[in-house]
């Protein structure tokens, strides 16, 4: 059932164009030029009675919540916060009937995001559940549901669940700004034409596994490094950093770009590896000051960039590796397949049970 791979996480991350495709299909009108979400209940008045959205879930989840706040603050002009589901029963949140609370959960069972999903209803909030599995907890007891279509995911490290979770934020972020008339219609096309795109640029970013394969081999013998970026590519980094720690048993920090230098740029030292996620044009000459600062302390940089800026970045790295060309707003689901791939090979270089990795299970039910 691995059709052929050495691991159903290799198979999942390959399994991606596919995800994106069928958590598109059906969702976007037959011209291209809107998103079409029969599955939101929400009458457009509701939608104009949002004052605020709470995105809550767990680890690789609450990753793409974190990703969604930018989609949907950027779209649709929403004020988001995020919380992991642990944390936030318990710091007394203010949830008020105008809260549209956003529940992300792979398995739809995750403990800590069902009592969340719950907390929120018994306060009267709207309650989106954004989850793979039909049928799940979560998905009975959500108001509203988008499945992500990434197929089921086997390996505990989540990779085509996590970017599915992308493409469905970013659906719901434009359907929201469609019925608030936060942006155009030409622009809803323009975003639907560049993610109709995405299939194919993952499928490209995946052809030069052997690449990344080098680049994890090298990293598999280090025992710490930093991942940093400004805005979603902090995101991204994070999400890079767990994927790592989680299956190649490597210590790693995801930094905020700007962040390092008010106490982590301590432990830069000669030869650290440092990946940094550089997307976004209007951040990238801070961040490559931010990268000046380690590399004057010894690490070895890897840069991850929007096609475009090879030139501006490469000169400041050691290495680069360039995604296909994207929208800033749509990079995440392209910047995080080299991350994945990066923590796979230095699982498999470290000699790990990539699949299974200690101490984890697939679904967490408990508190
Ligand atoms: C990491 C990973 C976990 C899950 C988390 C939430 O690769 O898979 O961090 O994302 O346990 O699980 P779900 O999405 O099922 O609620």
């Amino acid at each position: 059932e691995k059709a052929g791979f050495d691991h159903f996480m290799l198979k999942e991350i390959y399994e991606q164009p596919k995800a994106y495709r069928d958590t598109m299909m059906g969702r976007v009108s037959e011209d291209g030029r809107s998103v079409v979400l029969k599955e939101i209940g929400m009458t457009a008045e509701q939608i104009r009675g949002i004052r605020k959205v709470h995105i809550v879930a767990c680890g690789t989840a609450f990753h793409a919540g974190l990703v969604g706040k930018t989609v949907i603050e950027g779209l649709a002009r929403i004020p988001v916060e995020t919380d992991v589901a642990s944390e936030y029963r318990y710091r007394s949140p203010i949830i008020t009937p105008d809260t549209l609370v956003i529940v992300v959960s792979q398995s739809g069972e995750t403990a800590d995001t069902l009592a969340a999903l719950r907390e929120a209803k018994r306060n009267g909030a709207r309650v989106l559940a954004i989850t793979n599995v039909v049928g799940s907890s979560v998905a009975r007891e959500a108001d509203d549901v988008i499945i992500t279509q990434a197929g089921p995911e086997i390996a505990v490290a989540s990779t085509k669940a996590y970017t599915s979770q992308l493409i469905a934020f970013n659906l719901f972020g434009l359907y929201l700004a469609q019925v608030l008339g936060t942006r155009d219609e030409a622009f809803v096309a323009e975003v639907l034409e560049a993610m109709h795109k995405l299939p194919e640029q993952v499928e490209a970013i995946i052809e030069q596994a052997p690449v990344l394969k080098q680049v994890a081999d090298s990293i598999s013998t280090h025992n710490n490094l930093f991942f940093i970026g400004r805005g979603v590519d902090f995101a991204v980094a994070q999400e890079g950093s767990l994927k790592l720690k989680e299956i190649s048993y490597i210590h790693s920090e995801a930094y905020a770009a700007g962040e390092l230098k008010h106490g982590t740029l301590a432990l830069i030292e000669d030869g650290i590896p440092v990946i940094a996620v550089i997307t976004q044009k209007d951040l990238y000459e801070k961040t490559l000051s931010n990268i000046k600062e380690v590399k004057a302390r010894g690490a070895h940089v890897l840069g991850v960039v929007n096609a475009g800026m090879e030139e501006e970045v490469g000169k400041s790295v050691d290495e680069l590796f360039v995604i296909p060309k994207t929208l800033q707003l749509l990079s995440p689901t392209l910047s995080v397949i080299p991350l994945q791939l990066i923590s796979y090979y230095a699982s498999l270089a470290r000699g790990n049970d990539v699949d299974k990795p200690r101490n984890l299970a697939k679904s967490v039910t408990v508190e």
